[in-house]
């Protein structure tokens, strides 16, 4: 069995994948330092899977506490990343905090994967790279444009410090994976996404909403250039998602990858509107959802939706759950979470 560590592995997308990853004999650490998360999510895991993998506290951007890590487990193979602060508006507020955090975590971790002879580096990157692109879907050539906040500048210069380190070592081989949006639960309910404070995500809101927790959905715009005006995204099954990420490591491990710094986009290739959204989740729910049109949100793209071609020649991945699958299991966590 490979040992992989998992940073972020007690977060949303991280607690998917590792038990993804522990259902396909891969030896899972995970390390997380609770910004975001709470060891809840690992309990979960646990009884999905029957097994509970070995979480260490700590924090991937303090290079001492990433040492004392790498000497504990001297024999990782290779790194799944998802540790990052994540939050767009904060990110305009704390940069300083944004670029500590999700660059350094980078650099400590290359580091020490290399000192320690692991080969292999799997990056959560996001669409946000594209910015506004000017053509639909995007593709991984897709000119990427300058980031709208700190936090979508800290992916992109994140794929730089990649690339210009792996280009430099041949040793170690890494795929940045440029999600678009993830939503969705484990259809278990064990695990889901648990947002703290009010979500800036659309399904999260929705679903809490239902829920009434929140009074009103606000949709931020409906003078988009769509079939109902407002704003298109390309929302897919986080287990999917998870799904990815095992690919890419099983590519890495076999040396099927073309190059050392691969990318790939991951979505459905399909654009949804909000509106759609909305929809499809009052017919998987049955809820009737109070929402009210308001004026755009800052820094939003009018559209963005992914090829996802590349991924499924190479990586030989696509989407299988609906949407409404990915809207019902966030229905059904929401309300487990709630005791619904
Ligand atoms: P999340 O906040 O649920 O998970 C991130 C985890 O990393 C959390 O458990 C947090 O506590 C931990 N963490 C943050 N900084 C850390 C540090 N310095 N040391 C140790 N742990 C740290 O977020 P998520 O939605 O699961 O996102 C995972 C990754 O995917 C992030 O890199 C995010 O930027 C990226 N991403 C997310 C989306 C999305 O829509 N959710 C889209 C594109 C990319
Ligand atoms: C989707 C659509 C909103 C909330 C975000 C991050 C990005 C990336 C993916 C990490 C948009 C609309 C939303 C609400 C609404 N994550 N909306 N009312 O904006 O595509 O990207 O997730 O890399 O960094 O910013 O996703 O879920 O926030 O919004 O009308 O209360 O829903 O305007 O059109 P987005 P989102």
């Amino acid at each position: 069995m490979h040992k992989i560590l998992v940073t972020g592995g007690a977060g949303y997308i991280g607690s998917h994948t590792v038990l993804e990853l522990m259902n396909s004999d891969y030896e899972v650490v995970i390390v997380d330092n609770f910004s975001n998360s709470n060891p809840k999510s690992i309990d979960g895991i646990e009884r999905i899977v029957g097994r509970r993998p070995v979480l260490i506290e700590a924090d991937c951007s303090d290079y001492t506490q990433m040492l004392e890590l790498f000497k504990k487990h001297n024999d990782i193979e290779g790194i799944v990343h998802f540790a990052a602060l994540k939050a767009v508006g904060e990110s305009v507020e704390k940069p300083l905090s944004y670029y500590k955090n999700n660059t350094l975590s980078i650099i400590n971790l290359l580091s020490l994967l290399r000192e320690f002879g692991g080969k292999h580096f799997v990056f959560s990157s996001s669409c946000m790279v594209y910015g506004q692109p000017d053509i639909l879907p995007v593709t991984e050539l897709t000119p990427l444009k300058p980031a709208l906040s700190p936090y979508g500048n800290t992916k992109k210069i994140g794929e730089d410090i990649i690339k210009d380190a792996v280009l430099a070592n041949t040793n170690i081989s890494a795929i940045a994976l440029r999600y678009f949006n993830p939503i969705g639960a484990h259809p278990s309910t064990e695990i889901g996404e648990l947002p703290l404070g009010k979500p800036d995500n659309l399904v999260p809101f929705i679903t809490q909403t239902a829920a009434g927790i929140r009074p009103k959905l606000q949709i931020f715009g409906d003078d988009y250039d769509s079939s109902d005006g407002t704003a298109i995204r390309d929302y897919f099954h986080v287990m999917d998602l998870a799904k990815a990420h095992v690919l890419a490591l099983d590519r890495l491990f076999k040396g099927s990858n073309k190059s050392n710094f691969e990318v790939f986009n991951v979505g459905a290739g399909k654009g949804v509107t909000v509106l759609e959204i909305v929809k499809a989740f009052e017919r998987v729910s049955g809820v009737k959802l109070n929402y009210e049109i308001v004026g755009r949100r800052a820094g939003d793209p009018d559209k963005v939706w992914a090829d996802t071609s590349l991924a499924e020649s190479e990586l030989g991945w696509k989407v299988k759950s609906t949407l409404e699958d990915a809207l019902l299991t966030a229905w059904n966590w929401e309300k487990k979470v709630r005791g619904i």
